[in-house]
């Protein structure tokens, strides 16, 4: 008789999640990974503490955004709530990469904070934007114009931010618990399964699901993490694979060898369309709800 696929695989998920081979989530908020990178939650740092040491070393943070096609409309609630609330004090050089650079919203900004529009050509797909975040950046490293820049960032832009974001999310290599999956099994991530993906990870691996929202570290580490996964994407491009979460598929499969010096948590990358449980006590950055059907030219 031939055994039932489903039941089987479904048996498979089951024997892992018994057998722990990959984290199972049992402490949804540790502040330390396996491999000792702290988890940025709040109480875990003293916020006044950390900014000054930063500001000691008078730092230069580098933050792209990509607002492509309509996506531009998210731009003034981004820089307005980025300005509240994102390395307040600390010299911010924002990089906006637009194909309708006409239409970046003039913007306040603090002292020492400064904003260059970066004009891209226009894609017809969403997912295009997204693959080509990671050239775009990996570009933007090798002209040298971030060269002043000690750390450097890549945020959504459809976001907003609620509370504070300082020093404590610095670090060589950055990455955050993605808000649907830091309390699930890590079966249940939706990584990239198939195994002609460059993305692939096996269902005996991984450590965390990392949201695409949120990327950081020193200049020279992203450069590697931007350069590496623009290569994996390439690869798949020529084969005609899109992994299952594009660009964030990637990103989750160099994590799983590159581990991430610093984790942020959740608390850095909420959704708006997620309650906020009681064991968050803060949302310091989230995506904003929107209409698929008004911001992306294809759904
Ligand atoms: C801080 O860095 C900025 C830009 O890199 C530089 O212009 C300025 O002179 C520095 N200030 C001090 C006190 O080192
Ligand atoms: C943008 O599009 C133009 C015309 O299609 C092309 O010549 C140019 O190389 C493109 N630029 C980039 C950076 O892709």
């Amino acid at each position: 008789m031939m055994p039932n696929l489903r039941v089987l695989k479904l048996k498979v998920v089951f024997l892992l999640l018994l057998t722990g081979s990959c984290l199972t989530g049992a402490d949804v908020q540790a502040d330390l990974t396996s491999w000792l990178a702290p988890i940025v939650w709040e109480g875990t740092f003293d916020p006044k503490l950390i900014d000054s040491i930063y500001k000691q070393q008078n730092i230069t943070v580098a933050t792209t955004v990509f607002a492509l096609g309509k996506y531009t409309v998210f731009l003034q609630d981004f820089l307005e709530s980025a300005e509240q609330n994102f390395f307040v004090g600390f010299r911010v050089h924002y990089y906006v990469f637009s194909d309708h650079p006409e239409q970046v919203p003039d913007v306040k900004l603090g002292g020492e904070r400064k904003l260059t529009v970066m004009t891209v050509n226009s894609s017809s797909r969403w997912q295009e934007m997204s693959l080509g975040r990671m050239k775009r950046l990996e570009m933007l490293i090798e002209s040298g114009l971030v060269n002043d820049a000690d750390y450097l960032f890549s945020l959504d832009v459809d976001t907003k931010f609620y509370g504070r974001w300082g020093a404590e999310t610095l670090g060589d290599l950055i990455g955050v618990i993605h808000a649907w999956y830091y309390n699930s099994p890590c079966v249940l991530f939706p990584y990239e399964r198939r195994p002609e993906s460059q993305a692939f990870i096996p269902y005996s691996e991984g450590d965390y699901y990392y949201g695409g929202a949120v990327l950081g570290g020193s200049v020279k580490c992203v450069y590697q993490l931007a350069k590496t996964c623009r290569e994996q994407l390439d690869i798949d491009a020529a084969k005609s694979i899109e992994a299952a979460w594009q660009e964030e598929s990637h990103l989750n499969k160099y994590f799983l060898y590159n581990k991430p010096s610093k984790l942020l948590s959740p608390e850095y990358s909420w959704d708006d369309q997620k309650m906020k449980p009681q064991e968050i006590k803060i949302i310091r950055f989230s995506q904003v709800l929107k209409n698929y059907a008004e911001v992306r030219p294809n759904i």
